[in-house]
């Protein structure tokens, strides 16, 4: 179930944050860590009643937009409704949130598939009271108006947090970029390696980096000991 203690000290890090309004909407997440547990929730969704930890065992993409029938979230939808098959590829199932109801979430959904031609399966939960979208820090206690941030939490298959990005209501997130994170989060997790920056599926990734001081001595060159690339880990 989804943990109130998270929102509480959520709340007591916000009240000693330092005066101002600025310090005070730093906060990115309720908390919530790359490493923590996804907090769990069961809610009412466009796909039926959804528990987040039935999710277990796969991959999963939790997401929040800020409002439906709204320009940049709708093309948001459209762009994930076009990429779902290659999410199911990489064995990750997409969940979307926002405040409004679930028959606003039809309607859209109904308006969607009318003027893009794409039907959006994955399922977009209801949280009108906000309850799970404070818990994950989607929108903070304070705010003033109810809409949840574009918030994005990879989520492993043992129900993890793996990854999570932040965007503001008026830029829209890049698909390709979240395929890109989903690759590079299952590539490393296979193995000691790390994922470069621009690293695509197929490319080199890192090895981790000696610990041992003979090592450093015995390196061919000088960066050899902590940068070093190799072609273990998935390739895709
Ligand atoms: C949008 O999705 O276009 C949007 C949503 C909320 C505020 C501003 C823009």
């Amino acid at each position: 179930m989804y943990c109130l203690r998270r929102v509480k000290c959520y709340a007591a890090r916000m009240n000693q944050s330092a005066s101002g309004d600025v310090a005070e909407r730093t906060a990115p997440s309720a908390g919530l860590r790359i490493g923590d547990i996804a907090p769990d929730f069961s809610a009412r969704s466009t796909a039926g009643d959804i528990r987040l930890s039935d999710y277990r065992g796969r991959w999963l993409v939790l997401f929040s937009h800020p409002a439906d029938f709204t320009p940049v979230c709708t093309t948001e939808f459209v762009a994930l409704a076009q990429a779902a098959a290659q999410f199911d590829q990489r064995d990750c199932a997409l969940m979307a949130l926002s405040v409004d109801s679930l028959f606003s979430h039809f309607a859209w959904l109904r308006t969607i598939r009318d003027r893009f031609d794409i039907e959006v399966r994955f399922p977009i939960v209801e949280d009108p009271t906000l309850v799970i979208g404070r818990a994950y820090g989607m929108a903070a206690p304070q705010d003033k108006d109810s809409a949840t941030v574009r918030t994005t939490f990879f989520i492993d298959p043992e129900g993890i947090i793996r990854a999570m990005t932040c965007y503001p209501a008026n830029v829209g997130r890049s698909t390709p970029e979240m395929l890109r994170t989903l690759d590079a989060l299952q590539a490393v997790q296979q193995g000691q390696v790390l994922a470069p920056a621009n690293w695509e599926p197929g490319q080199p990734l890192l090895r981790q980096p000696s610990a041992k001081l003979d090592d450093v001595f015995a390196a061919k060159n000088q960066t050899d000991w902590f940068l070093k690339e190799t072609r273990g880990g998935a390739q895709k």
